[in-house]
């Protein structure tokens, strides 16, 4: 799709979701930020300032993981093509006390306008997977980290155990989730990996996130947008989303077979210096990846 469809697209949805709407967090945002936050802490540094995050989604609704990483200091820069979304994103960072650190790009993450190396961390959460050509924002990410910086990109996983590439081409086929969001390409762990490295990237480290079921993620929201708050009040559900956060945090093997899969590497020192401009660069990259 190309871009102007593409914002076209997600500025209704910004007009349209539920979720866009919701004033409140349901319960599994608190779990699903929480493991999120928690986990990028496991896999990086911290040791960054400027951060670059694929997508404003997050911060325009509830879970919020971009503010949940500024601390004194920081700088958040979000990228999104739906100025609707970004809007959205920057209402709730002045309702947050953030809107000093946190800087909204409207554009495309495919095409970054930002200069090269200019960022200490480059992160991604359920975003590339929405274009057709999701290596090239991958590689967007990269460019724009400094040497030695480092970059996360999640990706939904085909190897979920409650089979969440199945249900949402089902629930795309019936049409509910249209509002909510575009089909999204579903990664297996190798694949992901094997991505990472065909990139460049050093030191990289191959995880996974969110092993509670998708489909009572999507019960909780949807409820939440009928008014009703059932699943926060139910103790059974707590306590299964308490239970499935404690297993992905305890037993990382599970995570294998959670929603979502997530590569930390890090960018090679001068790493295509060589190369001039974007254009080149990315052409380099597909030669690169059709010649293997
Ligand atoms: C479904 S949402 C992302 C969900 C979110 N990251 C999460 O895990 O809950 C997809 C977001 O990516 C943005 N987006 C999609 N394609 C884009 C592109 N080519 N450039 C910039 N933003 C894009 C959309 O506007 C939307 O905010």
């Amino acid at each position: 799709m190309d871009g102007s469809r593409l914002r076209e697209y997600w500025d209704w949805v910004a007009e349209n979701s539920f979720h866009i709407r919701q004033s409140r967090p349901t319960v599994s945002d608190i779990y699903y930020r929480h493991i999120v936050v928690s986990l990028i802490e496991e896999l990086t540094s911290g040791l960054w300032w400027r951060i670059l995050k694929l997508d404003a989604y997050n911060e325009a609704t509830s879970t919020q993981y971009g503010f949940h990483l500024l601390r004194e200091g920081r700088d958040l820069v979000l990228v999104d093509i739906s100025a609707g979304i970004a809007g959205r994103a920057a209402e709730r960072a002045m309702e947050k006390n953030v809107y000093g650190s946190v800087h909204m790009i409207v554009g495309d993450f495919r095409r970054l306008p930002l200069r090269r190396d200019c960022f200490d961390m480059t992160c991604s959460f359920g975003s590339i997977e929405h274009v057709a050509d999701y290596q090239r924002a991958f590689y967007e990410q990269i460019r724009v980290v400094r040497p030695g910086g480092e970059i996360l990109v999640g990706v939904p996983n085909i190897a979920n155990y409650s089979m969440r590439m199945l249900f949402t081409k089902i629930l795309h086929i019936l049409g509910p989730m249209r509002k909510v969001t575009n089909p999204e390409r579903h990664f297996l762990p190798s694949q992901l990996l094997s991505m990472a490295k065909r990139l460049g990237l050093n030191s990289l480290v191959l995880s996974g996130y969110h092993l509670f079921p998708k489909q009572l993620r999507w019960l909780d929201l949807w409820l939440d947008s009928r008014g009703r708050n059932s699943m926060g009040k139910s103790r059974f559900f707590r306590w299964l989303l308490k239970t499935f956060t404690i297993l992905e945090k305890c037993h990382p093997f599970t995570r294998n077979f959670a929603e979502m899969i997530i590569v930390k590497g890090v960018k090679r020192g001068g790493q295509g210096r060589e190369l001039r401009s974007l254009e080149g660069e990315v052409e380099s990259i597909e030669m690169l990846h059709s010649a293997t």
